[in-house]
């Protein structure tokens, strides 16, 4: 499934951000939303925020926001279909547009329904295929490309590839379908620059605290998305 929301408020927005948000104080992200709205197209919420205010008040919170974001839950999910499934019928209850979940776990008994049941819900999925931390590399990343065929395979919107790690990047968006979307994780304090993801063939760049420990999160978040505007069309030439 193509994400069509998140490309159309990208293109409005003229930004390739997904703003983390991994905080645990509802009038702090409302603040930030409320303040970013124009700029970021995309907000990812944490396992901190969904355990800490809980769905039903995380609902409330995002009803007032699902036209203007495009709202992706970061549950990293790795469990059996059944359980997998139950979780993902909670978070279209809360108006999530997607989700992501691992790719390790595997296609029969786990993706496979899995992504039956999100497809059947209009949500998107998200695989990752590789780590931003540098334990990634020990487990996840000597399967890259098994992982990155399984997305091929399945239908899904995209996967998630470290912005900490420009070459697998380069190297996810050589064997990944044209159609799937790379978002990638791992910029400020983790070590990625602002569009060094992008130039290397990510759609989108998932920054956290970049922007919500920044003085001034706005200036700070259009700064950024002139950086990946820029490296855009430097591509392209
Ligand atoms: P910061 O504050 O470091 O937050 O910009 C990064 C956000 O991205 C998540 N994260 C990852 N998610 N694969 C993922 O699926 C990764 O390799 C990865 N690295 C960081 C993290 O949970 C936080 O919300």
């Amino acid at each position: 499934m193509t994400p069509k929301k998140l490309l159309q408020l990208s293109r409005e927005k003229k930004s390739r951000i997904i703003l983390a948000i991994d905080l645990d104080s509802q009038e702090k992200i409302e603040k930030i939303l409320t303040n970013l709205i124009e700029i970021i197209p995309s907000v990812k919420i944490g396992l901190p925020t969904i355990i800490s205010l809980g769905i039903d008040r995380l609902k409330e919170i995002l009803r007032k926001y699902d036209k203007t974001y495009y709202l992706l839950a970061d549950t990293k999910l790795a469990d059996v279909a059944h359980v997998m499934r139950k979780i993902i019928r909670k978070l279209k209850e809360a108006d999530f547009n997607g989700f992501i979940s691992h790719t390790f776990v595997g296609r029969k008994g786990a993706l496979e329904e899995l992504i039956k049941e999100a497809n059947k819900l209009e949500l998107d999925t998200f695989l990752v295929v590789a780590m931003s931390h540098p334990g990634g590399d020990e487990f996840i990343l000597p399967h890259l490309e098994e992982f990155v065929k399984i997305a091929n395979d399945l239908d899904i919107a995209g996967v998630i590839a470290p912005a900490t790690k420009p070459k697998i990047v380069k190297l996810t968006r050589e064997i990944l379908r044209e159609d799937k979307l790379i978002l990638s994780p791992g910029i400020g304090p983790q070590g990625g620059k602002p569009g060094d993801a992008i130039y290397n063939g990510a759609d989108f760049e998932i920054i956290g605290r970049l922007i919500t420990s920044s003085k001034k999160p706005l200036e700070t978040s259009i700064e950024i998305a002139k950086i990946q505007m820029e490296k855009l069309a430097s591509k392209r030439i």
